[in-house]
């Protein structure tokens, strides 16, 4: 297996988008499509800021970018994300050809490389990618870049009920899907961590995002089966440009720069090894 990671970095700037289309996957959980004149290549895992039309809001909402698509009039970006509070009910009211302002693009991503294409032995290397609830949007466009690589995805994705959103959608872009859910209503009965053991699921690499308590859960399993994993911490990011410091984790290593172990999720993640932080 190529052990490369190549991590790309697109110049962040603010933005005017239109909104091309907006639908709702599920309860609270919304479907945005934008038109954007950023340039470059979008890493899976990377996210922009939405500013809210409120003066009483000047920081923008991070949200993580679904997918990406480059057109002649400029990039796409897909956005899919919960409403959960008075910013995200705001954007749940954009309509086609309405505008909003972006910062972008954000972060670092996923390394897409870690497993490309064929291993050394010939053979496809294999990625679980693990999802929970709002955290399974950005593991769209990862498990999309994994299968153009010809990696075999494993994607085991996690609900609190039969909702499902976008499940399809990873079977269509080649991933194999396992559901859990918390309700039992679909799949395993559980969560992620359930359902990879219920399923003798193994990997060269595993990605992951989701909530705190679950990735606790993977960064355990991947320990004990010896599989290489990263983590988005994206869901305990705030402002997500650096301004509010409320997304600080701890690294397992001191920083050389500020001899502290500390890392800032916007900035420095929101992906991370997942032996590197302190969870
Ligand atoms: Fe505000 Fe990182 S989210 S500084």
């Amino acid at each position: 297996m190529r052990i490369i990671s190549i991590i790309v970095y697109m110049d962040r700037k603010k933005t005017k988008a239109q909104v091309l289309s907006q639908g709702i996957l599920a309860e609270g959980i919304m479907d945005l499509r934008l038109l954007t004149d950023f340039e470059g290549e979008v890493c899976p895992g990377q996210f922009v800021g939405v500013y809210t039309r409120s003066e009483a809001r000047l920081l923008p909402r991070p949200i993580s970018i679904c997918e990406a698509q480059k057109k002649e009039n400029g990039l796409v970006l897909r956005l899919v994300y919960r409403i959960a509070g008075q910013g995200t009910a705001e954007f749940a009211l954009l309509g086609e050809g309405a505008h909003v302002d972006l910062i972008g693009i954000l972060g670092n991503g996923f390394p897409v490389d870690v497993t490309a294409g064929p291993s050394d032995e010939g053979l496809p290397g294999k990625a679980l990618v693990v999802g929970g609830g709002i955290g399974i949007p950005p593991l769209l466009g990862l498990t999309r870049a994994l299968t153009e690589n010809g990696t075999k995805v494993t994607a085991v994705l996690g609900y609190r009920d039969s909702s499902l959103f976008l499940a399809n959608e990873f079977r269509q872009a080649g991933a194999e899907v396992v559901i859990s859910t918390e309700d039992a209503s679909a799949g395993i009965k559980g969560n992620v961590v359930d359902a990879m053991r219920e399923n003798d699921l193994t990997a060269d690499v595993l990605y992951s995002c989701g909530p705190l308590p679950m990735l606790k859960g993977v960064k355990a399993f991947a320990s004990e089966n010896g599989i290489k994993a990263y983590i988005s911490l994206e869901e305990r990011m705030a402002c997500g440009v650096g301004a509010c410091l409320a997304c600080v984790c701890r690294t397992e290593h001191e920083d050389p720069h500020s001899h502290v172990c500390n890392a800032r999720i916007c900035a420095d993640g929101p992906v991370f090894a997942a032996e590197e932080v302190v969870l």
